[in-house]
This record gives C-alpha cells, sequence and structure tokens, in this order.
C-alpha cells in the first residue's frame, strides 16, 4: 500500500463525500434563498455518481491512505436509499470511520436504517434554540424542535451525536448560551462554526464574524473552560471542557485560527469532482475518468497526481489578505 503526501508534506486521510447538491433547507450562509429559489438549477440525477461509483472510489481512495469518510450533502439524507451506500462503504477496507453531517430533519425516519446499514455517528447542524432566529437563518421557518428530534432520533438509534452551530454576529449569537446550555449536560458534543467565506453567495463579511476567542469569553459564565488534547491529528475543532465536568465544547475557527498544516481532507462533490480544498475553484473531474471506462490504476494514479500537487491553505492565505474567487458553493461540495 502506498503512502501518499500532497506538495506541503500533508497525506490523504479524509474523504468528504456530497451524495446530492439539493437541500430542504435555505440557511442564509448556505444556499440563501435569493439565490437557491425555485428556478435553480441543481444538477440532473445523471450528472450524480451512482451509488457503485462512490464505492468504487472510495475502495480506491482507501488504498491511497483514507480513512475516514463523511457524507454530506447538501443535506445526504434527500438522497434516495442512502443506508444502502452506508452498508456499501463500511465493507470497504481499511475504512475505520464513516460518519454523517446532516441537518437531522430526516433522522427521526432514516436513523435506525442508518445504524443497522453501519453508521456510528452523525453531525447535526443546529443554529439556534430561539425559533424566530433558526426559522430565519435556516430560510424555512423550521423549528428547532424538529432538530431535536432528529438529534433524540439518532441518539436512541445509537448513533454518537454531534451539533455544529454556525454563529453570525447579529444573527444567532446573542442566544448561543443557551444552546451551550442545552447541551451541556448531553452526551453531544457542541460545536460552534466560525462564519465562514465558502461560496460565491452568501455574502460574507467579515465584520459578521464572531472570534471562537470572543465566544469562549463568554461561554466562560457557565464554567470556566479547560483545553482539551486534540484527538486526532488534524481535528479541525480545538476541544475545552467545563471546569465542572459538566460537558465539552468545541470551535471550528477557520477564520480567525486557520488549520490548513494537517489538512488531510480531500473532497468529492456530487457530480464526482475531486476537490483539494473547500474554497478550490476548480476540481478535478474522476467521473469523467470513470464513465470513460478508466481501470483503477488509470484511476489510482489521477488521483495520485492531483493529491502531490495539492499546496492549498486557503484559509491560511485568507488571513493574510489574499483574496481568491470563483469558489464553489459548499451545498454542492459538503462541509
Ligand atoms: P469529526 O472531527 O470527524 O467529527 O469531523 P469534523 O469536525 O471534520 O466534521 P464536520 O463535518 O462536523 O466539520 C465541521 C465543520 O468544520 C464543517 O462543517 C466546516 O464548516 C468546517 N470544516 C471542516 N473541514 C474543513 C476544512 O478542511 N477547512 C475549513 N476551512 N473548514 C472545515
Ligand atoms: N460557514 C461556516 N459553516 C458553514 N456551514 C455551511 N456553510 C457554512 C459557512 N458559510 C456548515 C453547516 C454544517 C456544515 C455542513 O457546514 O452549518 O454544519
Ligand atoms: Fe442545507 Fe446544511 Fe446548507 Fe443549511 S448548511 S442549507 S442544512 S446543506
Ligand atoms: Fe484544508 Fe483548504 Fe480548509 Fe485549509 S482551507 S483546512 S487547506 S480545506
Amino acid at each position: 500500500m502506498s503512502s501518499l503526501s500532497d506538495a506541503l508534506g500533508r497525506p490523504l486521510r479524509d474523504l468528504r463525500i456530497s451524495v446530492t447538491d439539493r437541500c430542504n433547507l435555505r440557511c442564509t450562509y448556505c444556499m440563501p434563498r435569493e439565490v437557491f429559489g425555485p428556478d435553480y438549477a441543481f444538477l440532473p440525477r445523471e450528472e450524480l455518481l451512482t451509488f457503485e461509483e462512490i464505492e468504487r472510489l472510495s475502495a480506491l481512495f482507501a488504498q491511497l491512505g483514507v480513512r475516514k469518510l463523511r457524507l454530506t450533502g447538501g443535506e445526504p439524507l434527500l438522497r434516495r436509499d442512502l443506508p444502502e451506500l452506508v452498508a456499501r462503504l463500511a465493507r470497504i477496507r481499511g475504512i475505520e470511520d464513516i460518519a454523517l453531517t446532516t441537518n437531522g430533519l430526516l433522522l427521526p425516519r432514516y436513523a435506525r436504517a442508518l445504524r443497522a446499514a453501519g453508521l456510528k455517528r452523525v453531525t447535526v447542524s443546529l443554529d439556534s434554540l430561539d425559533p424566530d432566529t433558526f426559522g430565519r437563518m435556516n430560510g424555512m421557518g423550521v423549528t428547532p424542535e424538529r432538530v431535536l428530534e432528529g438529534i433524540a432520533a439518532a441518539a436512541e438509534a445509537g448513533l454518537k451525536v454531534k451539533v455544529n452551530t454556525v454563529v453570525q454576529r447579529g444573527l444567532n449569537d446573542a442566544h448561543l448560551l443557551d444552546l451551550a446550555r442545552r447541551f451541556r449536560d448531553t452526551p453531544h458534543a457542541l460545536r460552534f462554526i466560525e462564519f465562514m467565506d465558502v461560496g460565491e453567495t452568501n455574502r460574507w463579511q467579515l465584520e459578521q464574524v464572531v472570534p471562537s476567542s470572543e465566544l469562549a469569553a463568554r461561554l466562560a459564565q457557565l464554567a470556566p473552560l479547560e483545553p482539551l488534547q486534540p484527538t486526532a491529528r488534524g481535528e479541525v475543532a480545538r476541544r475545552y471542557r467545563y471546569a465542572d465536568g459538566r460537558g465539552e465544547v468545541g470551535f471550528i475557527s477557520s477564520v480567525t485560527a486557520p488549520f490548513c498544516g494537517d489538512c488531510s481532507r480531500a473532497r468529492l462533490s456530487s457530480d464526482g469532482l475531486l476537490y483539494t480544498c473547500l474554497f478550490a475553484g476548480e476540481g478535478f473531474d474522476l467521473k469523467a475518468l470513470l464513465r470513460g471506462a478508466a481501470d483503477d490504476e488509470a484511476l489510482l494514479a489521477a488521483i495520485r497526481h492531483v493529491w502531490e500537487a495539492r499546496d492549498d491553505r486557503y484559509s491560511e492565505l485568507r488571513a493574510q489578505g489574499a483574496a481568491v474567487t470563483g469558489k464553489i458553493e459548499m451545498s454542492r461540495i459538503g462541509g
């Protein structure tokens, strides 16, 4: 088995797979309604990778060192028969961890089937417990209760749950202590994510980013925070425990503390392009190779080639003031 390094010496360990570009929410920071309206052209079905194609590529990525798969979207549970894909991926040699990033709305329907198929954990997005705030941020007036029901269904089915909260100043930052209190005494780790400038449509402004350091200071009202050791190299969240022993909280600080240095993540878009950074402008067309009847050796060589040339470190460059245009939308590439 060959081990692979990119141009900055980073290995390839994680593959994040977007299985659909559609979503049943319209979060303002991801798929704003003004852009993703009724006339928006989502990918036609035949452009999406099939389960067979995703399985084949995942097995090849595993041969190149990938140990962790994450299914994303859009909303991955909108993809029909997703548990079947999980079952296929769970059988791949070398894959040690499969996770799913979801908005939680369809978990009451699918949590058991996902668990039975071999999924171990889910990450659920929930930005506020305040119905007005959450309804506005998800663009559909969906209530936090619906997401909490999804979280409960996942936990009941035996899935480990993490909760992701994107923080935008002036939108949900006033209510964050409520979320922290709600999850403090549960086994579900809550992570706050700095609003990022992914894609070209979410009207990102630096003023709307609440630095994690500021949030941490506010959370210390509940109890002092003590840093925890990272559990894995390249972990995106900095984790802390409450000094009173009542749970942990994490911060994903892509804007104020970029973590490109050990970024071992590749991304596969729903239409089969390989991206080497969340903020990439262009992907490498693996689907064209797949559908052009390339054999495994040719696919492996192509992936190796792309990874070896990789020098992305967008968040670090942004922190130094660089501007990039033409970035892909998060709903297509996955979070
Ligand atoms: P685990 O540690 O395996 O639970 O997963 P994770 O934290 O990598 O996964 P998750 O999908 O929950 O990632 C959390 C969020 O961090 C994503 O939704 C993104 O907003 C952000 N993120 C993840 N990977 C990257 C990355 O490579 N670059 C940047 N800038 N942000 C990322
Ligand atoms: N900034 C930060 N996080 C984002 N996500 C989506 N768009 C953004 C953004 N602009 C998060 C979602 C979800 C994951 C898929 O990525 O909230 O947790
Ligand atoms: Fe959908 Fe997730 Fe994007 Fe919100 S953040 S619009 S739930 S894909
Ligand atoms: Fe990795 Fe790009 Fe995110 Fe940096 S900005 S951590 S290189 S995906």
